[in-house]
């Protein structure tokens, strides 16, 4: 099921964010930014709440997918300064928990994002690994666009990362 964000959610999202700690370490190419420890728990309830107060402002569109009694996906769209000139974008996440991707549930997260978004921003953008070709294989076929690549964007190690940045317009 695809529905928006719930309070009651926070312990599944990170839980769900926690496990992705762990997959690092058997795939290190993993297509999300990483701190170099994992943060506390209290960290985590804090940039929740924070989310979830943005969610209520109106400045950030958050679905959430709820599969077998619990939440396995979570993508979201943040104006990332609000009342300021790039208002009028918002910014693109989404994760999935491992065992429940390529069932075209990032896809269906992203086209309900969008239809959120629709009467929030004019544009969303977001940055993905070049070496994450499902992520942008799914970003292509749901109409982003690319508009260049950030080379060594991400330091993870001793090792570089480039970006790809891509946008969709309404
Ligand atoms: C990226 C992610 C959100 C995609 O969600 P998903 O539910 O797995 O994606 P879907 O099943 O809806 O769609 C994936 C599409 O990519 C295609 N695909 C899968 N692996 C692929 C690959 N290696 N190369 C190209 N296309 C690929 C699938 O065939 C599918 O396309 P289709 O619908 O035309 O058949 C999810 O896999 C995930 O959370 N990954 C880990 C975190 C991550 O990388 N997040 C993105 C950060 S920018």
């Amino acid at each position: 099921m695809i529905r928006t964000l719930r309070w009651e959610d926070m312990n599944d999202i990170v839980s769900n964010y926690y496990s992705f700690y762990d997959e690092l370490k058997v795939d290190p190419d993993f297509g999300i930014i990483f701190y170099p420890t994992k943060p506390d728990y209290e960290s985590e309830i804090a940039w929740f709440a924070g989310l979830y107060r943005d969610m209520l402002l109106g400045d950030v569109v958050a679905v959430v997918a709820e599969e077998d009694g619990r939440v396995v996906g979570l993508c979201d769209v943040h104006r990332t300064r609000p009342k300021s000139e790039l208002s009028h974008v918002g910014v693109l996440g989404i994760t999935i928990r491992r065992g429940y991707r390529d069932r075209g549930i990032g896809t269906a997260m992203i086209e309900k994002a969008l239809e959120l978004s629709r009467d929030k921003f004019e544009i969303v953008r977001l940055d993905v690994f070049t070496v994450n070709s499902r992520a942008i294989a799914l970003y292509r076929k749901l109409g982003f666009v690319e508009y260049g690549i950030f080379p060594a964007s991400v330091k993870r190690g001793s090792r570089y990362y480039d970006q790809m940045m891509m946008y969709y317009k309404f």
